[in-house]
């Protein structure tokens, strides 16, 4: 084993080596531990405005177990904590700041080998993003979902059901006091969100890229097995810093495209699609929006959960987890399946044996749940560099449409217009939402599946064309057209729009074009100003350096890694 990274700290005969034991020791460590073992990193995204991540403590202490066992010395450290429901104005402004912290605080420290410990949607790809720009041993274990919400004799989704029941509510379908009992029905447990959105996408992407031990994604956070599963990896994470399996070993472009390809076999979120091109910059390896468009939108979804379909994901750990997925994927040939993963096995030594147990909740690649369901990429004057749309969650008979688009310059606009019963909309109208993508909101907020207006629900509307250069919740669905580059407030296309102009969605041509002639969009460029700069701090430094939506949002100079090397002596 070559010499460890925390000897440059830890094994020093002087007075350095006096000064990084002694003050360490105040925490009761005894000397021996300071002999040349790994010192193993927890880096806990636990806080208690944080609620999915609200049992990592207890999770923190099944890894120590594991790495105590394995001869591992495991020291727990906190990073910032990304709240999808509490942090305003929108966690995704907070993503990369999260992951510079994450990344400093692995390169400045005597670690070998570090656990990551994730959750809520943002909490996720912040630490595979930080991680990677260090490039340690490191194996990623998420918190688990919470168990499936249960409301009046049925189940309840995370955010699927609160835009159900809030639009049954506008309808007058449903009581106010209804809906407010509700909330205590949802969320009834520790964990995050239980259905396929953002939070079980990027779980199932921890999973897809090798980055955890099978079985990662859907073991129920207060399940036993998600504690055996921490013990496992503390244990796994000690043998991987003596077998120097750096994430860049694991992180590869097979990788990186088995994730793409489950994700549209599990109808995960469209903001995996933001998270994997920053994940992948920071390590490395490229991938650009139109690598899912080639490899997943032509992919049929297997699996029946909320927002898509049905079930929610303790019904996916029941019927076999992602593992089960994965054998599909591998059977039908869209796997890598030699693609390597942190337990030292390729992926399809993991998961080909892993049983289905009901085929209503994973579908067999034959007779799939939905079919050509996965995460498409539109182009056109709209969107020179790019739009996402859900085909699982949209419908069908809105994907070749064309109408009056309906616009709104900000989502204050949208706030302010939206329940006049005098707005101009009817239901084959286009609702255009400007200013909302990375630089516009700042930080790009899941605004995307603008509710539609009261007086269309009461007709018993259920779904209209919405573009934005927003992002939208992985619980929510729609035909929604999101992450449209260059955004608005960028000075893309999007920001010449205005209500009257039509539109035209053709997904199967994979167009989204504004219907307006080139003299006609020059003269508006030409009004054209941008918005002001934020006066100070992180929103200043966010706009001034953040990309575009389709090169994955990161700041420029975070893109890529400097290793784990540490230059200097602090004294
Ligand atoms: Fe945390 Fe959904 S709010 S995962």
């Amino acid at each position: 084993m070559k010499k460890l990274r925390s000897q440059e700290w830890f094994g020093r005969q002087d007075k350095m080596g006096f000064l990084y034991r002694s003050w360490i020791k105040n925490q009761g460590w005894p000397h021996d531990l300071f002999d040349g073992r790994p010192v193993i990193g927890i880096c806990n995204t636990w806080s208690e405005l944080t609620p999915c991540n609200g049992h990592f403590r207890e999770l923190a202490d099944y890894v120590k177990r594991g790495v105590w066992e394995a001869g591992g010395f495991p020291l727990e450290f906190p990073v910032m904590s990304l709240g999808e429901t509490l942090l305003r104005p929108t966690a995704m402004l907070f993503r990369n700041l999260a992951s510079m912290d994450v990344e400093e605080s692995i390169r400045g420290n005597p670690l070998d080998g570090v656990v990551l410990l994730m959750g809520c949607d943002k909490t996720t790809p912040s630490l595979l993003m930080g991680a990677a720009s260090c490039d340690l041993p490191t194996i990623g274990l998420s918190g688990g979902p919470m168990l499936s919400g249960k409301f009046h004799g049925h189940d309840l989704g995370s955010g699927t059901g609160v835009w159900q029941m809030h639009e049954q509510v506008r309808a007058g379908e449903m009581k106010l006091a209804e809906f407010f009992e509700a909330e205590s029905c949802m969320h009834r447990s520790k964990g995050h969100c239980m259905t396929m959105g953002t939070a079980s996408t990027m779980a199932n992407m921890v999973e897809a890229l090798g980055m955890s031990l099978p079985g990662n994604a859907a073991i129920p956070a207060v399940d036993a097995r998600r504690s055996t599963l921490a013990q496992l990896s503390g244990r796994r994470i000690v043998q991987m810093v003596q077998e120097d399996l750096c994430m860049s070993r694991i992180l590869t472009r097979e990788a990186f495209e088995n994730a793409i390809r489950a994700n549209a076999a599990i109808g995960g979120s469209t903001n995996a699609v933001i998270h994997l091109i920053a994940i992948a910059g920071r390590i490395g390896v490229p991938l650009a929006l139109d690598d899912f468009e080639r490899l997943g939108a032509t992919l049929p979804c297997l699996v029946n959960l909320q927002p898509s379909g049905k079930y929610l994901m303790e019904d996916l750990y029941y019927a076999g987890g992602l593992p089960a997925v994965l054998r599909e994927m591998g059977e039908a040939g869209a796997l890598h399946r030699d693609a390597l993963t942190v337990n030292g096995k390729s992926i399809w030594e993991n998961v080909k044996e892993a049983q289905c147990w009901n085929r209503d909740v994973i579908h067999p690649f034959a007779a799939p749940f939905k079919e050509n369901a996965g995460i498409t990429v539109l182009r056109g004057n709209l969107a020179p560099n790019g739009a996402v749309i859900k085909l699982s969650a949209a419908s069908p008979h809105l994907l070749q449409h064309h109408g009056r688009a309906v616009v709104f310059d900000s989502i204050e606009d949208f706030h302010a217009r939206i329940n006049d019963e005098a707005l101009d909309i009817d239901e084959s109208c286009v609702m255009v939402l400007k200013n909302c993508g990375p630089r516009g909101y700042p930080g790009m907020a899941e605004v995307g599946n603008m509710p539609l207006p009261p007086k269309l629900l009461r007709k018993g509307v259920t779904d209209m064309v919405r573009i934005s250069d927003a992002r939208m919740s992985g619980t929510a669905y729609g035909t929604v057209v999101l992450h449209i580059s260059p955004e608005a407030a960028a000075g893309g296309p999007l920001a010449l729009a205005q209500s009257g102009d039509s539109v035209t969605l053709d997904v199967a041509q994979r167009l989204i074009r504004l219907d307006v002639d080139d003299a006609t969009l020059a003269r508006r460029r030409a009004q054209w100003t941008a918005p002001p700069l934020p006066e100070r701090g992180w929103e200043r430094l966010y706009v001034e350096h953040v990309q575009q939506a389709h090169l994955g949002a990161d700041l420029d100079f975070l893109v890529g890694h400097s290793g784990a090397r540490v230059a200097r002596d602090s004294h």
